[in-house]
């Protein structure tokens, strides 16, 4: 592991400058991680933490690399692997299977539109459809989160059409 968090790692020194400044705004503290990996992770287009990113970060905060990693797992909104431009994320949370029929109408709305599965990418690789867990828009179902935003109400196709639409 040592050894591991001493490699030399392909990051460009434009990237090391940005992750540095994201870091100095965390003041370089651990307990920050989740907001340190999200900020991180929308520096890249397709939204992930790459694993020399990964080993970058555990070097300058001084962590086992694996701690990046669980937390990366842990959380719906990071991911280890490269993903859409926009991933559209759709609550699997109790809560929101009150709002059951809503939910997944807007979902097989969707899947027309895109003509993916839950799960899949479009061939432009701008849209995924995937599942999470509740992200606080509980009472403003059916609702989506893309990239950090949620969009609610989505209860028409003319709706869930213009949103798509306008995410360019
Ligand atoms: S339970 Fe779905 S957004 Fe909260």
């Amino acid at each position: 592991m040592l050894a591991a968090m001493t490699k030399e790692y392909p990051l460009s020194q434009e990237l090391r400058e940005k992750i540095d400044r994201i870091l100095d705004a965390h003041e370089r503290d651990y307990t920050q991680i989740v907001n340190i990996l999200m900020e991180v992770q929308d520096l890249n287009e397709k939204h992930y933490v790459p694993e020399p990113v990964a080993y970058y970060l555990a070097k300058k905060l001084e962590i086992p690399v694996a701690r990046i990693f669980d937390c990366i797992t842990f959380y719906g909104q990071l991911s280890e692997k490269p993903r859409a431009k926009y991933p559209i994320q759709v609550c699997n949370s109790p809560s929101c299977r009150v709002n059951a029929v809503n939910t997944v109408q807007m979902l097989e709305i969707l899947e027309d539109l895109l003509d993916i599965k839950l799960g899949e990418t479009t061939y432009d690789g701008r849209f995924t459809i995937e599942t999470t867990s509740c992200y606080g828009a509980c009472d403003r179902a059916p609702a989506v989160r893309i990239n950090g935003k949620v969009y609610d109400h989505l209860d028409s196709r003319e709706k869930i059409e213009a949103l798509l639409r306008s995410l360019q």
